[in-house]
């Protein structure tokens, strides 16, 4: 049976061992038209005065990646210094970007910091301290702020250590530091034209209605120069058959109502601003990899992989889901989790990377124990392909541990040439800020 894709992304299976045998495995695949049609959709979210949308550059910083997603008209949200540096190398103006940080840049840093902010970076004010130390230095360079409001009402993300807004995560100036944020704005002559709240990751569509109505209150009733809104990032993919993905269309249209009621009962207009990172890149993304050793114990069937969570980590951190797909050595499709392949002989297999940790699995659950995953049984040397891996995957894995190389990365344009994006890391590189001391 010939199988031409599988997964979100549209993907070749025969393409598997041909990028295997040009760059060998493990692998980081991204799909250009997929970065670049969900670029698209974003901007097309219904909205009555205006949409800016910003990239969560966190969620994957290749150059690459965000040169295509710039180029698309998105801008950046980052979430440090070096971030927005990092951004800048890239060729993106400062213009183009805002700061959403947990820092608190003293010394060089704040030098730094200063000389971006002229440059065009926004920078979104996220603690009482952080206004502090700003505040002098904004009306002096004459700056308009933006400020991140802990609204300290949980339910955002798809799990607590996904979830941004509950009063057990500490992202934001939480509502009861308002007043002294504002009296301290107000005395200087400082404005805060953007309100920003981003509640967390992967949530269900209500909890961001949700945020809508409750943030919108806040900009009414704290915060009278606004004239942009950020309701953040986090809107949920489909990363597993059966999962249901956020309906941009309707989210925008009940955002656009909202900020239209806004505008008949305050008469203020307020451009909409969202900065989702996953939506945008997550479900481009594959890690291949290939089964190196196959192993029995009482319980389960192993099949050991090149890489496991020093590419990524989000089974062992939050017990997420990623489809996996077994690709023979010759290109055909053994089986997949995404499409319905015929089922007669599958089996339960754990699948496992290389690092000494019980852990290192494509798939646990809540409490870390491995769940087998049902798959027709493949050979040594064929490919174990993990789906929507696009975010926070090369951006977030502990890479290095147990000294693996971080692999390569390559993107597969929109006129379906593979292009190598970043090199394998050099073993050297490890090691090389090691010093050698004599103690
Ligand atoms: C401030 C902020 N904005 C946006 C995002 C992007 O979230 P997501 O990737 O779920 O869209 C994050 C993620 O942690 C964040 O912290």
């Amino acid at each position: 049976m010939t199988i031409k894709h599988f997964g979100p992304t549209k993907l070749d299976a025969a393409l598997v061992p041909e990028i295997a045998r040009k760059w060998g495995t493990p692998l980081y695949l991204h799909d250009q038209e997929f970065i670049e049609n969900s670029c698209e959709q974003l901007l097309s979210m219904p909205n009555p005065f205006g949409l800016h949308v910003r990239y969560a550059m966190k969620a994957n910083s290749d150059r690459t990646v965000l040169r295509v997603v710039t180029n698309k008209g998105l801008d950046l949200d980052c979430s440090s210094l070096n971030e927005a540096a990092r951004a800048h190398t890239a060729g993106i103006p400062y213009c183009r970007m805002m700061l959403t940080t947990q820092e608190v840049p003293t010394g060089d840093e704040r030098v730094e910091l200063e000389r971006m902010i002229r440059a065009g970076l926004k920078y979104n004010v996220c603690s009482v301290t952080q206004f502090r130390l700003i505040a002098d230095f904004a009306k002096e360079a004459g700056i308009e702020l933006s400020i991140r409001v802990h609204p300290g009402t949980s339910g955002g993300g798809e799990s607590q250590t996904r979830d941004t807004g509950s009063e057990y995560s500490c992202f934001g100036v939480h509502l009861n530091d308002v007043p002294t944020v504002k009296a301290m704005a107000d005395q200087l002559g400082l404005h805060f034209t953007q309100v920003h709240v981003h509640i967390g990751s992967g949530g269900a569509p209500e909890k961001w209605r949700e945020n809508i109505d409750r943030e919108l209150g806040f900009v009414r009733d704290l915060f009278p120069d606004a004239v942009r809104v950020s309701f953040g990032g986090g809107l949920k993919v489909a990363r597993m058959p059966g999962e249901k993905q956020a309906d941009i269309a309707e989210l925008g249209a009940y955002a656009a109502q909202r900020v239209a009621e806004f505008k008949e009962t305050t008469g203020r207009e307020l451009k909409m601003e969202i900065e989702p990172g996953t939506f945008v890149v997550a479900n481009s993304g594959h890690i291949i990899t290939r089964i190196i050793d196959k192993k029995l114990t009482n319980e389960m069937n192993f099949l050991i992989v090149d890489g496991g969570m020093e590419l990524l980590t989000r089974p062992l951190l939050y017990g997420s889901k990623h489809p996996i797909t077994i690709i023979r050595q010759d290109g055909t499709l053994l089986s997949s989790e995404y499409d319905s392949i015929p089922s007669a002989g599958t089996k339960p297999f754990g699948i496992v990377g290389r690092c000494c940790e019980s852990g290192d699995s494509v798939r646990l659950d809540g409490d870390g124990t491995i769940v087998p995953v049902l798959i027709a049984e493949p050979e040594i040397g064929d490919y174990v392909v993990i789906g929507g891996t696009g975010a926070y995957s090369e951006s977030m894995s502990p890479e290095n541990y147990n000294s693996h190389r971080k692999p390569p990365a390559v993107m597969k344009t929109r006129s379906g040439e593979l292009v190598l994006i970043r090199q394998k890391q050099p073993l050297e590189q490890i090691f090389q800020n090691e010093l050698d001391v004599e103690l």
